[in-house]
């Protein structure tokens, strides 16, 4: 392939290895436009420029500001527009930001992330139980059970509506990669279980963090769509990443025996390592849609207000300028700090929850399977061909020897 042209930015091989032309972008176009079905985005690759992006004040997450034929685009996605999902915390601003931003945060009180660390490792003890050997599926088993769990717990799902609640929710996951009909469907009864379950908060209070909003709805704090909004963001931005955090972080352990072993003697190093697994192989491939509310330049290039934006958290964290060796998995490294989870104001509210899961599941695959070894060629497996998020469909291990 010549140097000069870039490689594929779409399909299969760039979802299995996005980096080599992250790398490209970020030495020959750092700030690009790229098409999208029905309009154009910039894509910003380089760190620097991410972080100037996720910053910057002239830049708005409130769909509204979002340009006529990028609003036409996406008006096909079921997610970005209804009011009873859509008006949320990540496509707010200013004070209205602040204010859904600031309910949720005090919702995650230090009583309840503590309750959170014992669930999950209660949760994960139960799922490593039913797991029969020697091979298994460390997604189907383990990465997409735990945080779906924990989510409920969080909401105050009631155990007999879980099934329902968990069906939705995995067709609206693009790890299912359904069809937009499919998720439009799921999407409504989404919509309808989340007023439900907000009636039923208020007759039937529970200890969970939507009896909480709830409570502060009471107060005029918060109305009802801004509710059942709530609760579908914490759904979708709290289940996949973390799904994807434990299978990707797994992974990389398993490519890099000499690390495993590292860890495996030193437990206690677990923190760092999970620091460098969303460094080295994040989550997120890009943030949630920017778009400037008056000319900007970013990188040289100036963007045109309502023009979409795409920070690609991906390749910032490979950006050889603010991690030296980049492609190198070095838990413990100089630099950064990552941005897997995002920057500024929007900066993710689950960061220490998504850490508490992440613990109690790879601490303890590598505690009970110390022989744990990947079962399939890593070039066989297959990663969800999502534009926003980077995670397998599955993850097959042996599990002993
Ligand atoms: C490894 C797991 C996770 C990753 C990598 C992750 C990543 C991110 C990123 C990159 C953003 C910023 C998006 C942007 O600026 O466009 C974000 C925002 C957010 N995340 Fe997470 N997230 C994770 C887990 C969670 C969990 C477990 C929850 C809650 C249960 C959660 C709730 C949120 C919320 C509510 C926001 C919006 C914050 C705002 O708009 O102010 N996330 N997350």
């Amino acid at each position: 392939m010549s140097d000069n042209l870039c490689p594929p930015l779409f399909g299969p091989a760039f979802d299995a290895d996005p980096y080599p032309a992250y790398a490209w972008l970020r030495d020959n176009a750092p700030v690009t436009r790229v098409p999208l079905p029905g309009c154009q985005a910039w894509l910003v690759t380089r760190y620097e420029d991410a972080v100037v992006t996720l910053t910057h004040p002239s830049l708005a997450k409130d769909p509204a500001a979002g340009s006529p034929e990028w609003r036409a685009a996406s008006l096909g996605l079921p997610l970005d527009h209804r009011p009873g999902l859509a008006r949320h915390m990540l496509n707010a601003d200013g004070a209205d930001h602040s204010r859904l931003r600031r309910l949720v945060g005090s919702a995650f009180t230090p009583r309840r992330m503590a309750g959170l660390r014992e669930r999950a490792q209660e949760v994960t003890d139960d799922l490593l139980d039913r797991l029969d050997g020697p091979e298994a599926d460390l997604i189907a088993g383990l990465a997409y059970p735990l945080p779906i769990t924990i989510i409920c717990d969080l909401l105050g799902v009631p155990e007999a509506d879980r099934p329902t609640f968990h069906h939705h929710a995995s067709v609206i996951d693009s790890s299912a990669a359904s069809e937009v009909a499919q998720i439009a469907e799921a999407t409504d009864a989404l919509e309808k279980f989340l007023a439900g379950l907000v009636a039923l908060k208020r007759t039937h209070p529970g200890d969970d963090l939507l009896t909480d909003l709830v409570r502060r709805s009471a107060q005029g704090e918060i109305d009802e769509d801004e509710l059942t909004s709530t609760a579908f963001l914490l759904l979708i931005a709290g289940h996949e990443t973390t799904v994807a955090l434990i299978g990707n972080g797994l992974l990389a352990l398993l490519r890099h025996p000499r690390q495993a072993a590292e860890l495996r003697s030193d437990p206690a190093r677990l923190p760092g390592f999970i620091d460098e697994m969303l460094r080295y192989d994040g989550p997120v491939r890009n943030a949630t849609w920017r778009f400037p509310t008056e000319p900007v330049v970013i990188g040289g290039q100036e963007m045109l207000p309502g023009e979409p934006i795409l920070v690609s958290l991906l390749s910032a964290n490979r950006d050889p300028s603010a991690f030296p060796d980049p492609d190198a998995f070095s838990p413990g490294r100089t630099g950064g700090p990552h941005l897997a989870f995002g920057r500024g104001p929007h900066y993710c509210v689950g960061a220490a929850l998504a850490q508490i899961e992440a613990e109690a599941a790879i601490g303890s695959v590598l505690r009970r399977f110390p022989e744990l070894s990947l079962a399939v060629d890593p070039a066989d497996l297959t990663w969800w061909p999502s534009a926003i998020m980077r995670g397998m469909f599955s993850l097959p291990v042996r599990l002993y020897g």
